[in-house]
């Protein structure tokens, strides 16, 4: 084990453009239940209910009922450490992005500057009537209406849901970054939601030196170069330990 994080802090050292892609995993300890495992939220609810378009159409409410409850859980959450040490990673390199799958916004937050969120943010709605987008913060709420624009149209969040296309700016840019990068980490994603599943593989077909941190095996622990198990708010502030930062 020791040796795996030595790998990986000597990779980190050697690095010089960076590229992390982060998942559900690293705002596990701050309270935020992960998708999949066994206490993800897709045990418990349906995804095909909760996060498509189809959905949202048959029962907005319900939609807006749960993306209000993880909005209220989500709003009470701090960064932990995991967050934190990849500013302190981030201030390292000449060259560092964050993409995120997460729409939690905790990344930023903790003060992660160049971050692209790939899904969105549960923070912001957008108008389906004229298009417009809201913040839409907790204390915006509307418990018993459903959430509407200016214009009058229904609001929804706006984040991607399944079947739905990931904001082409993000993902184009994501991929220039990604073609002159020497380093990819990945931390806290199970790797099977595409398209942020694709990362991990173009960055080994790139020759980049890749490094994952998670708790469990996931489908790409076999082609990384260095795959550490373990929660990020641990295994990440070791790591920055051994580079001396
Ligand atoms: P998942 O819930 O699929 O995976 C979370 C991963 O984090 C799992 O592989 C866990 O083993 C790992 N994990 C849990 N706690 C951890 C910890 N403390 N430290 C390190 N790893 C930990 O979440 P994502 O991969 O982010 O999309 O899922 C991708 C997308 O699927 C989400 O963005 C969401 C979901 O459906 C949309 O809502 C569009």
């Amino acid at each position: 084990m020791d040796e795996l994080h030595d790998q990986a802090a000597g990779l980190l050292r050697g690095g010089h453009s960076v590229f992390v892609l982060t998942g559900a995993g690293i705002s596990a300890e701050s309270g935020i239940p992960t998708f999949r495992g066994k206490d993800g939220l897709w045990k418990n609810y349906s995804a095909e209910q909760l996060a498509t378009p189809e959905a949202f159409q048959r029962d907005p409410a319900m939609v807006w009922e749960w993306y209000h409850w993880r909005q209220s859980l989500i709003a009470k959450a701090e960064p932990n450490p995991g967050h934190r040490a990849l500013v302190t990673l981030e201030r390292y390199y000449k060259r560092f992005l964050l993409l995120t799958q997460n729409v939690d916004n905790l990344h930023c937050r903790a003060g992660s500057r160049n971050v692209l969120e790939l899904h969105g943010s549960i923070f912001r709605a957008f108008c389906l009537e004229c298009g417009q987008k809201v913040e839409h913060g907790i204390d915006r709420r509307v418990i018993d209406a459903l959430p509407r624009c200016e214009c009058g149209g229904l609001l929804r969040p706006d984040v991607v849901w399944f079947g739905e296309l990931i904001p082409a700016d993000i993902w184009r840019a994501s991929l220039t970054f990604l073609a002159d990068a020497d380093l990819a980490l990945i931390c806290g994603t199970s790797g099977v939601v595409w398209p942020a599943a694709m990362i991990p593989n173009i960055a080994c077909e790139r020759g980049l030196k890749t490094i994952e941190i998670n708790l469990e095996k996931t489908a790409i622990s076999g082609i990384v170069d260095v795959s550490i198990a373990g929660r990020t708010g641990e295994v990440l502030p070791e790591l920055l330990r051994l580079m001396g930062l």
